[in-house]
C-alpha cells in the first residue's frame, strides 16, 4: 500500500481510503456479511482510512463499521460527519424533502456523543461538518467542533463541500485538516478556487465519489436500480443525460481497456494523479472492487493519457449536474 500525509498532522494514511456509505445506504441492497468481509479485507490490505457519517442509514453504517473497528482500533483512522437530520426520524438521502441540515452548536454536542456511542469508541479521528449550514455562521459551527477537540472526543477537524471563504474563516477558529468534497473526472468545480485555497493552507483534499458514483461501470444498469436507490434522484442518471453518459462511459472504458485496466480504475488513477495532497475514498461493499481500487494506486498516467481522457470528456459535455437542484444549494457554501 502507498501512503500519503494527512494535512500538517504527520499522520500517514493509505493513498486511498474506504468509503463505507454504500454498505448500508444509497446504492442498492445491503449485505452485512459481504460488507464485514470487505472491511476485514481492507484492514489486511492496509487501507486504514475509513469514511462514514451519522446520516448513512440513520446511524446504521456507523454501527456496522464498529464491529470491525473496535477490535482493530489502533489500525484504523476513522472519519465521520454530522449535520444532516431527518424531520420525522426516517432515514433518507441528503436531497429528500424530510432531510435538513443543522450546523448549530447545540446539535453538534449531541451528534458527536451519538456517533461515539454507535461507533463504540472514545475518540473520532476526523470529524467533518457534512455541509456548511447557510443559517449558522461557520465560526459558530467550527467553534463548537473545536470544543470537541478540547474535550478529547475528536482529534482533527474537517469540512465537507465548503467554499474557499468558509474554509478560510473556519481555519482561523481552529486548524482544518481535511476538506471532503466531490471530485472526479466528472466533477471538478473545486478546481478553480477551493483546491488552490486548501493547498495554500496545508489542508488535504479527500475526494468523495471519486469514481463518479461508479457511473463508468453502472450507467447501463440504471433500469435495474431499486426505488430507494439514491442514483435515481441524480441528473446524471436521468433520461436527458443517459445517452451522453453511456457513450462517455463506453469510450472511457475502451481507452482504459487499451491500457489493460478498467474505466473505474482509470477514473481513480486520474484523481490520484492530481497531487500527493489528495486522498480519495472510493466506496464499495465488495472485496473484488476494493482490490481493483487498490490496484489503481499503481497506475501511472502519462501526459498523453491525460490528454486522451480530456478529449473524451470534451466530446460528451452533456453529463448533467452532480446533484438534484435542492442538494446543489447546500454545496460549496
Ligand atoms: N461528504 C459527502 O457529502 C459525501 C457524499 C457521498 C459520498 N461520500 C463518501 O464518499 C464515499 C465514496 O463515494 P461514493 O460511494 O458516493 O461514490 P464512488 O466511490 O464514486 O462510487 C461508488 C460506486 O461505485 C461502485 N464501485 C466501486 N468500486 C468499483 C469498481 N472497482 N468497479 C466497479 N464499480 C465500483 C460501487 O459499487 P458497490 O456499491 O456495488 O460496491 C458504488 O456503486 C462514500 O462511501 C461516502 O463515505 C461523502
Amino acid at each position: 500500500m502507498k501512503f500519503r500525509k494527512l494535512g500538517n498532522t504527520g499522520q500517514q494514511l493509505s493513498a486511498i481510503g474506504l468509503g463505507c456509505m454504500g454498505m448500508s445506504f444509497a446504492y442498492g441492497p445491503a449485505d452485512e456479511q459481504e460488507s464485514i468481509s470487505t472491511l476485514h479485507k481492507a484492514l489486511d490490505l492496509g487501507v486504514n482510512f475509513w469514511d462514514t457519517a451519522d446520516m448513512y442509514a440513520n446511524g446504521e453504517n456507523e454501527k456496522l463499521i464498529s464491529k470491525v473497528l473496535v477490535p482493530n482500533r489502533d489500525k484504523i483512522f476513522i472519519a465521520t460527519k454530522f449535520g444532516f437530520r431527518f424531520k420525522d426520524g426516517k432515514a433518507s438521502h441528503s436531497g429528500a424533502p424530510g432531510t435538513y441540515f443543522d450546523g448549530s452548536s447545540e446539535w453538534i454536542k449531541q451528534a458527536v456523543d451519538q456517533s461515539l456511542q454507535r461507533l463504540k469508541i472514545d475518540e473520532i479521528d476526523l470529524y467533518y461538518a457534512h455541509r456548511i449550514d447557510p443559517n449558522v455562521p461557520v465560526e459558530e459551527t467550527v467553534g463548537a467542533m473545536a470544543d470537541l477537540v478540547k474535550a478529547g472526543k475528536v482529534k482533527y477537524l474537517g469540512l465537507s463541500e465548503a467554499s474557499a471563504e468558509s474554509i478560510r474563516k473556519a481555519n482561523k477558529i481552529h486548524p482544518i485538516t481535511a476538506l471532503q468534497s466531490e471530485y472526479s473526472l466528472l466533477t471538478k468545480d473545486i478546481g478553480k478556487e477551493i483546491l488552490p485555497t486548501i493547498r495554500e493552507l496545508g489542508i488535504t483534499l479527500v475526494p468523495y465519489s471519486p469514481l463518479a458514483r461508479g457511473l463508468f461501470s453502472n450507467i447501463n444498469e440504471v433500469q435495474n436500480f431499486g426505488d430507494d436507490d439514491f442514483r435515481k434522484s441524480l441528473p446524471r442518471y436521468q433520461q436527458e443525460n443517459l445517452e451522453n453518459n453511456k457513450n462517455l462511459a463506453q469510450e472511457i472504458n475502451d481507452f482504459a481497456a487499451s491500457k489493460g485496466v478498467k474505466g473505474t480504475q482509470l477514473a481513480l488513477a486520474w484523481v490520484l494523479n492530481q497531487g500527493e495532497d489528495i486522498i480519495p475514498i472510493p466506496g464499495t461493499k465488495r472485496i473484488k472492487y476494493l482490490e481493483e481500487n487498490i490496484a489503481a494506486t499503481q497506475i501511472e498516467l502519462s501526459a498523453s493519457d491525460v490528454e486522451t481522457i480530456d478529449s473524451i470528456l470534451k466530446k460528451y459535455p452533456n453529463i448533467g449536474e452532480r446533484y438534484s437542484e435542492g442538494s446543489m444549494k447546500l454545496v460549496n457554501n
